[in-house]
């Protein structure tokens, strides 16, 4: 097993490669046990904390860049043919553990903030099955978190969740069933307990105006505050379709609002 203690480009003789532009030597622990696994880190980063575990063959860990938000810390193991996608602006308080098995991924979009002591689990470690027939009844499954997630402190998310965009995650909670976006999901399991909600970054004590900020005072992540879409009403094609058109409904629409306000101010 190679060992790297040192965030910096890297390859070795097993096909295993370390792809970033500069050099991070505070806690770092990058594990390559089996061939063919990479690690791609954008340049910009703000890495606190990161160890790997690239457990067996045909990893990927992918980590966006980041300004102007909190650091990383993050402990992952990649399973075997497992791929870990982290976007652009994503922070941590404390080191959130993440693991991948059979295949599986784990998404995070950008801009998602995650408390302290949270768990992203695509698999639960070993496997169950059922008595009568010896059939798996456990098999690991992909996450996908949207963009502009907060995951409260505690939180656990299990596989084959899908958690939409500007959505929060209450304290604890424990996440076995998809959420859509800009709710408030909490519990264990966790249910949708509001919807239509938006949430900002600014600290309530660290960042003024320190009291009770109001929809006025804050600087709004206009993308994210967007009515919640409920799941009965989605397409029955796959979340990620939906997701996608939805986008370009936006687009669309800022693109036909865009030609009325040139046309109207031609007449
Ligand atoms: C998720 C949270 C932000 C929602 O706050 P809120 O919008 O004020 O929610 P409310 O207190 O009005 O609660 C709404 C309902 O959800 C329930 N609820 C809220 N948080 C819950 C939780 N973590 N677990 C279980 N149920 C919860 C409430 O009991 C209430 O249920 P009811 O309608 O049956 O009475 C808040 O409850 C929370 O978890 N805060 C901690 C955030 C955190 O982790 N911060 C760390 C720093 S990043």
């Amino acid at each position: 097993m190679n060992h790297v203690t040192t965030l910096e480009a890297y390859d070795d003789d097993r096909g295993n490669r370390i792809e970033f532009g500069g050099t991070v030597d505070k806690n770092i622990r990058i594990k390559f046990r089996g061939r063919n696994n990479v690690l791609r880190v954008a340049t910009q980063q703000n890495i606190a904390q990161l160890f790997v575990d690239f457990d067996c063959d045909d990893g990927l860990v992918e980590i966006g860049s980041s300004r102007g938000v909190p650091g990383l810390r993050a402990a992952i193991r990649v399973g075997d043919g497992c791929q870990v996608r982290i976007g652009k602006n994503v922070s941590s308080t404390t080191t959130v553990a993440m693991s991948t098995a059979e295949g599986t991924s784990i998404t995070i979009g950008d801009d998602v903030m995650i408390a302290s002591d949270i768990q992203i689990r695509a698999d639960d470690g070993h496997p169950i099955f059922d008595v009568r027939t010896g059939k798996r009844v456990n098999a690991a499954r992909s996450i996908v978190i949207g963009n502009h997630v907060w995951l409260g402190l505690g939180a656990c998310v299990l596989g084959g969740v899908t958690i939409g965009d500007g959505t929060v995650v209450g304290m604890r909670s424990v996440v076995t069933r998809s959420l859509p976006n800009n709710v408030v999901g909490a519990g264990a399991p966790a249910k949708v307990v509001k919807r239509n909600v938006a949430w900002e970054r600014p600290h309530l004590t660290l960042d003024p105006p320190y009291r009770k900020p109001t929809a006025a005072s804050v600087k709004k992540s206009t993308d994210y505050w967007t009515l919640t879409v409920d799941p009965d009403s989605r397409p029955s094609r796959s979340r990620e379709i939906y997701a996608g058109a939805r986008r370009r409904t936006r687009k669309g629409l800022k693109a036909v609002r865009a030609r009325a306000r040139t046309l109207s101010s031609r007449v």
